[in-house]
């Protein structure tokens, strides 16, 4: 049983491609809708958010999360790996979506020792488009920096995006909304099109169709969830003994909102009819946790 954790809707993009990658595979899917978005908030409360969350799938049966989720990652998860899983759940494991697109850009495997060399065909301007605490984290223009030095990395936040689709806003407010985003990001780049954009944010494949649209022609958008799949899939088979194949058991949709209207609007973004189960991460509190605590009370 491999957990999926999101602020809201978007691990349901990555889900989706770990589903048709891996369908032997049982996903325990996890929105924090109750508490999301994430992307404007303080990287400490993502951090308190991003643990509980995790470690409510750890005790539900996972020992392996996935944070589908760019802004929970990038201020995150290096964070959890060092500090607090060595401790709290040793023989558990979280990963995340940004080492697969960052691998993917600089055709460098995450561990590798030395940078790449400037090669022929491969991406020389990346535009990535993301929240705005993953845009603060600077997560990807360091360590795409730290792989091929020579790229030239340029990021546009798109702070009110999620909260319209989170909203299930038209699609007419959306197409402006990213318009406009993709106007200030043309003007850093001098109206030059990058050769990749990265949608740096899971939520964005969800209207993929008008980032398309937007951006100008040329510019390839990577596929975060189709390169998530492969990265899980890779690690599962160097992995074996983190998760047992299981295409019997039924995969399960947990939300911190409230389950009907998650419900409703989880099924259109899944494509199938979803039916989310209400959990609440709140009872993980506890004293030494002041972070979590005042969150709780907000
Ligand atoms: N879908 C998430 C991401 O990839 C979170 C967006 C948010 O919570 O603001 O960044």
């Amino acid at each position: 049983m491999i957990g999926v954790f999101d602020s809201g809707f978007g691990g349901l993009t990555v889900l989706r491609a770990l589903h048709d990658a891996l369908p032997d595979r049982r996903f325990v899917f996890l929105g924090d809708h109750c508490s999301g978005p994430y992307g404007n908030r303080a990287p400490d409360e993502i951090l308190a958010l991003t643990r509980r969350a995790t470690g409510t799938l750890f005790d539900l049966g996972c020992r392996l999360v996935v944070l589908a989720c760019n802004t929970a990652a990038s201020t995150s998860l290096r964070r959890l790996q060092q500090d607090w899983l060595p401790n709290a759940y040793p023989d558990h494991r979280i990963l995340g979506v940004v080492v697969p697109m960052v691998e993917a850009v600089t055709g460098m495997p995450w561990m590798a020792d030395l940078p790449a060399r400037p090669a022929e065909g491969r991406p020389q301007t990346v535009a990535i488009l993301a929240t705005r605490q993953t845009v603060l984290s600077n997560a990807y223009p360091v360590e795409i920096g730290k792989r091929a030095p020579w790229v030239k990395v340029v990021q546009q936040a798109c702070p009110r995006l999620v909260d319209l689709i989170e909203g299930g806003a038209g699609r007419d407010a959306m197409a402006a909304m990213v318009r406009r985003y993709v106007d200030d990001l043309m003007e850093k780049l001098e109206g030059r099109a990058p050769d990749v954009v990265m949608l740096g944010c899971t939520h964005y494949p969800l209207i993929q169709d008008l980032f398309a649209a937007a951006l100008p022609t040329g510019a390839a958008i990577l596929s975060q969830p189709d390169l998530s799949a492969r990265s899980l899939a890779a690690y599962l088979d160097r992995h074996p003994d983190l998760d047992q194949p299981d295409s019997a058991a039924p995969q399960r949709f947990y939300t911190t909102g409230d389950p009907d209207a998650v419900s409703r609007l989880g099924s259109v973004f899944f494509g199938r009819t979803v039916r989310f189960e209400s959990i609440s991460t709140a009872r993980r509190i506890d004293g030494a946790d002041p972070q979590v605590a005042s969150l709780s009370m907000a």
